[in-house]
């Protein structure tokens, strides 16, 4: 294998990843609303989560007189939904929101909104002292923007960062933009409670929530009966689902017996969710090692069409450095998870987040967090490397004393590792059969489709008869550290 040019497409595909996207238009729910007269354009960052608040955001616009455009050109609302976790996507965001101000030397009357986690970050820093758009509105706040909308053709300043201890945007049907057909996202829970050091999250998004069940099911029923195939649930921390009736986490310990009996938790809402059919696959994304129960991951065993794959992220592997991050978990605790979940489903699928040069993090520590990843065997990982984030714990405490250069020389460390890692895990897939959801055309070929297999893994093959949205049975004949590549089976 030629490390060096892997390592660099790994590297290139990671900072895709960060880039913000604009989307499509597959959605046919769009076609009632092709008579709005206002138009909005709206470009995501960061993880799935913002995203999915995106459709919710175009589902609230579409209901109050709007219909979406990919051309930002014509729009009379340019939305950024953005996000603060590190340092370079908000130096991103900053520079696409200058370029969206030029539309209004020819569209005086367009306005420019910013969503999301810098929105809450920053609060009134882009409107005053920018003065770089017309709108900010945080995460919870999204239903009172087309009135904020209204304030700013109205020449005030339009915001609303409060946040929020009970929205979860419950009812809200999303308008899905990027639109397979084929595979959405469905949100669960909003927030965080966990005050991991470095991170910035639970000052963006507020309080962890949960989303009430009977929507999350309506909704997905409603996509299963739209044709889609495939659904992952969202939330910052899955496994830290509860229900019992809307009522506050903290709360539930002094609640009655018979209430604490019908709480629904994750590995139940994963249960509800994987019987409205066997052809509907049901994810999750993002499981924490503190809260991640057997409980789960024998639902997971138990319902074929569970993924069997589950991202886990660990962060570091140095105990050391995990509790300067106030992770919950020590190198022993997650490893011991890790060896839990493959005595349970022995070919489960497994990544996870990893960040380097972290507060006073040593060659030791990051030479611990590369045994560990070899213990584990990851498929795949997000790889970063430490970005202080202003009121974090971590900025409050520790000093950001690793060099951005032995920060960098760590980072490419561990992707070689993990490029390595990925190629023998893909590897050891050679000569295996496995079942895959058709989700488009590869972009190297039209003549080949690329898909899922139940461990998130992608497959390329060619085409024959087949098409986007069915089930295959894939062969696999050869691997590169990235794709399976095969063909189909009966
Ligand atoms: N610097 C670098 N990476 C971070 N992440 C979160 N906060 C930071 C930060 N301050 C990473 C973590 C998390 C992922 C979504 O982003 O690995 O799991
Ligand atoms: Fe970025 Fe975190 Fe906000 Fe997602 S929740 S957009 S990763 S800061």
């Amino acid at each position: 294998m030629n490390t060096e040019f892997d390592l660099k497409s790994i590297t290139k595909e990671m900072d895709e990843n960060r880039q913000g996207e604009a989307f499509s238009l597959g959605d046919e729910q769009l076609k009632k609303y092709e008579g709005n007269n206002k138009k909005f354009f709206i470009e995501s960052y960061g993880c799935q989560m913002n995203f999915s608040d995106s459709e919710v955001v175009a589902s609230i616009l579409c209901e109050s007189g709007f219909q979406p455009t990919t051309t930002f050109q014509e729009a009379d609302l340019i939305l950024v939904n953005t996000c603060a976790i590190r340092d370079n996507a908000e130096q991103r965001v900053r520079n696409r929101l200058k370029e969206f101000n030029i539309i209004k030397e020819r569209n005086p009357s367009a306005m420019v909104g910013v969503l999301g986690c810098m929105a809450e970050r920053l609060k009134t820093k882009f409107l005053e002292e920018e003065k770089i758009v017309d709108i900010v509105v945080g995460p919870d706040a999204y239903r009172t923007l087309p009135g904020l909308v209204e304030e700013a053709e109205g020449g005030q300043k339009a915001i609303n960062v409060l946040l929020s201890r009970e929205e979860t945007y419950a009812e809200i049907n999303p308008v899905r933009l990027n639109s397979n057909g084929i595979t959405a996202f469905i949100s669960i829970t909003r927030g965080c409670d966990n005050m991991c050091s470095f991170c910035v999250v639970p000052f963006t998004r507020g309080r962890e929530r949960s989303r009430d069940p009977e929507s999350i099911l309506a909704e997905a029923k409603e996509l299963f009966e739209r044709g889609y195939k495939e659904v992952t649930l969202l939330g910052q921390n899955v496994d830290s689902y509860l229900w019992y009736g809307g009522g506050a986490k903290k709360d539930f310990k002094n609640q009655p017996e018979e209430v604490k009996e019908s709480a629904v938790h994750f590995h139940h809402l994963l249960e509800m969710v994987a019987k409205i059919s066997p052809d509907l696959r049901v994810r999750f994304s993002t499981s924490n090692p503190r809260d991640m129960t057997d409980d789960v991951v024998k639902m997971i065993a138990q319902y074929e069409n569970i993924c069997k794959y589950i991202h886990l992220p660990v962060q570091s592997g140095s105990s050391r450095i995990l509790e300067k991050m106030n992770r919950g978990h020590n190198r022993e605790w997650y490893l011991e998870r890790i060896q839990r979940m493959r005595e349970i489903v022995p070919d489960i699928g497994l990544s996870t987040d990893i960040i380097t040069g972290f507060c006073t993090e040593t060659d030791e520590d990051q030479a611990d967090t590369m045994t560990l990843m070899e213990q584990v065997g990851y498929d795949f990982a997000y790889m970063f490397y430490y970005s202080e984030r202003p009121g974090t714990p971590a900025a409050k405490a520790f000093e950001d004393d690793v060099t951005l250069e032995v920060k960098k020389k760590r980072l490419s460390e561990i992707i070689a590792l993990q490029n390595r890692l990925s190629y023998e895990s893909n590897q050891r897939d050679v000569g295996k059969t496995f079942r895959v959801l058709i989700e488009g055309t590869s972009k190297k070929s039209d003549n080949d489709l690329f898909g899922r297999n139940s461990q998130n893994k992608v497959l390329v093959f060619p085409r024959g008869n087949h098409e986007p949205g069915e089930y295959v049975n894939v062969f696999v004949e050869r691997a590169t550290s990235a794709t399976l590549l095969g063909s189909v089976v009966n």
